[in-house]
């Protein structure tokens, strides 16, 4: 669904300032996948989202979404593409949604604008978001889970194929993530949608196959779930124990070799920045880092 290789992107502030929000990032998503992105406070989740949904064009680099070349795309074919293909769901439900009107209103709006309002979609759209009854309230009336899931069925309206949403429970507490979550995973089952979740809530991410994990505008590492089976442990773990500790972390290499080391793994090590160098070997079919110091007398 996604092929990302080595994607730039670079926000000119003036004539002397530029920063480099993404450095050469590398993603690659399966169709159907219900994948996360984790990542420190302006380590570029944002902007590889806004690239992913055509919001803004990558500076360099390769970006394919659904067979889409969007460093490629004429202005027409990225307004295309933003109607037709990409559904936005972000934290901030104001950016969606208009408070005076109700939920189905809400949800025909941005139908109007590709010219195909249909209200009889508009409710299953509703009903899909588990807001059946809610379908003639008035915006402002509903809870904030609830607004949010409005947000969630408008993004579905012109039936993407690529669902992003950017910490979509960041100003919901605890108990409405967990409903959000387990509703963006029914929505990916019954409708085969691929969907990308920035989230830095860990809760969330322990029930994803796949996290991303994004540091200074690059992909450091992956988690993969293992599932652990009953026939390979002799505790008896519930599924939802056995899931939790199950996540194991893959360090991304890029084609030129690199690799992006866990801060934390360099701090046990006694790693300092000031001597920025680390002895590599190669030792009974290991890679092994070391401190230099270590290895010294
Ligand atoms: N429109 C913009 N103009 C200038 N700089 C930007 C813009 N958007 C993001 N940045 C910068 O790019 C970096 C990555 O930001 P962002 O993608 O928002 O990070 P995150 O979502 O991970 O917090 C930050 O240094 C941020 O200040
Ligand atoms: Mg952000």
């Amino acid at each position: 669904m996604i092929t990302c290789e080595n994607l730039v992107k670079i926000y000119k502030i003036d004539d002397e300032i530029e920063v480099m929000a993404l450095q050469g990032l590398d993603l690659q998503v399966e169709k159907g996948e219900v994948m996360g992105i984790i990542g420190n406070s302006g380590s570029g989740k944002s902007t590889l989202l806004n690239m992913l949904g055509g919001l803004d064009r990558p500076t360099a680099g390769k970006l394919i979404v659904d067979g889409k070349d969007l460093l490629r795309l004429s202005d027409k074919e990225l307004v295309k593409y933003k109607l037709e293909t990409v559904g936005f769901v972000w934290q901030n439900n104001a950016r969606n949604l208009i408070p005076y009107l109700t939920a189905v209103e809400n949800v025909e709006l941005p139908m109007l604008l590709k010219g195909s309002y249909k209200r009889a979609r508009a409710i299953e759209l509703l009903k899909m978001v588990d807001l059946g009854h809610r379908i003639n309230s008035k915006l402002d009336k509903l809870s904030g889970g609830e607004q949010q899931r409005v947000a969630i069925a408008i993004s579905l309206a012109n039936n993407p194929s690529l669902l992003l949403a950017d910490e979509p429970t960041g100003s919901v507490d605890t108990k409405t993530a967990d409903i959000i979550l387990d509703l963006f995973r029914k929505l990916n089952k019954e409708l085969g949608i691929t969907i990308v979740i920035v989230t830095h809530d860990t809760q969330l991410t322990q029930k994803m196959d796949r996290v991303v994990s994004i540091r200074d505008g690059k992909t450091s590492s992956e988690f993969l779930r293992r599932t652990i089976h009953a026939s390979n442990t002799n505790i008896d773990l519930d599924k939802e124990e056995a899931e939790e500790d199950t996540h194991v972390e893959l360090a991304v290499v890029d084609r030129t070799g690199r690799i992006q080391l866990p801060r934390e793994y360099l701090d046990s090590i006694g790693f300092t920045q000031e001597d920025n160098k680390l002895e590599v070997k190669f030792e009974d079919g290991k890679i092994i880092i070391l401190n230099p110091e270590d290895t010294q007398g």
